[in-house]
Order: structure tokens, then C-alpha cells, then sequence
């Protein structure tokens, strides 16, 4: 079972701040997270970086649950994180809305980081069962 790095759940203020359709970047610590809301409301957070080349998710284009990187077009599944290239995912992070603001929840498997480490090869989503108390 993989351990999770516990870190507060963090406000990002009102989800008015992100028009429909569009993404945003976030910058928490050392961090560059993308939030991205859905025409139809949804939202998602993932790693702002794409794994090919670096470019900023959050200027992608976004719909079905999915961005599409703006450097090169590399599709990557908001809520599992995988990529439509092989070896290819990002980091996906809970996220909702509470009372009009954004909350983020960054706690993660330290084997998603450690995979990614090594070439981001595996792709592992986060889900109540991965938190530890
Ligand atoms: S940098 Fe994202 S597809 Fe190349």
C-alpha cells in the first residue's frame, strides 16, 4: 500500500477566479499545480507541467474530462492522470468546491512521486482508501 504525504487541504479562493472552459496555474511551495474547470462546472487539478516537454497544461484546451497539451497535443485523462502516450501521466489531485471557493487536497502516494521519478512509467490515481491516518 502506498504512503501518502499528509498536507492540509488548501484554499485557492473563488472558483469565479477560473472563466468556464479554461485552466489555471496555481503556484503552492515549490509546486505548479493547474486547476481546470469544466464548461459544465467540473473541475480538476493536476501537475501544470506536461511530462514531454514542460509545457503548462493549464493553457491547454480542456472538455471530457481531458486537456490537450498546447506545445505538442498530448492528451492526458484529468481524473486517472494517464497520458495517450506510452509512458506518459501527470499528477491528478482531489479538488472541490465548497461555499464558491476552491479546495485542494495535495496529499499524494509517494509511489506516484517515485514513479514519476523514473520516467512517470506507472500512473496511479488518488482515492480514499490510498489516505493514511
Ligand atoms: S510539452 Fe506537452 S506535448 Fe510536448
Amino acid at each position: 500500500m502506498a504512503e501518502t504525504i499528509a498536507t492540509p487541504t488548501i484554499s485557492l479562493g473563488s472558483v469565479s477566479r477560473i472563466p468556464l472552459g479554461q485552466g489555471r496555474c496555481y503556484v503552492i511551495g515549490s509546486e505548479e499545480i493547474a486547476v481546470f474547470r469544466q464548461r459544465d462546472g467540473q473541475l480538476f487539478a493536476a501537475q501544470n507541467r506536461c511530462p514531454h516537454r514542460q509545457g503548462p497544461l493549464s493553457e491547454g484546451v480542456i472538455g471530457s474530462g481531458q486537456v490537450i497539451c498546447p506545445l505538442h497535443g498530448h492528451k492526458f485523462n484529468l481524473e486517472s492522470g494517464a497520458g495517450s502516450e506510452p509512458a506518459e501521466c501527470v499528477e491528478v489531485h482531489p479538488i472541490k468546491i465548497v461555499d464558491g471557493e476552491i479546495l485542494l487536497d495535495l496529499c499524494r502516494p509517494l509511489l506516484t512521486r517515485a514513479s514519476a521519478m523514473r520516467g512517470g512509467v506507472q500512473c496511479e490515481t488518488h482515492s480514499e482508501k490510498d489516505q493514511t491516518a
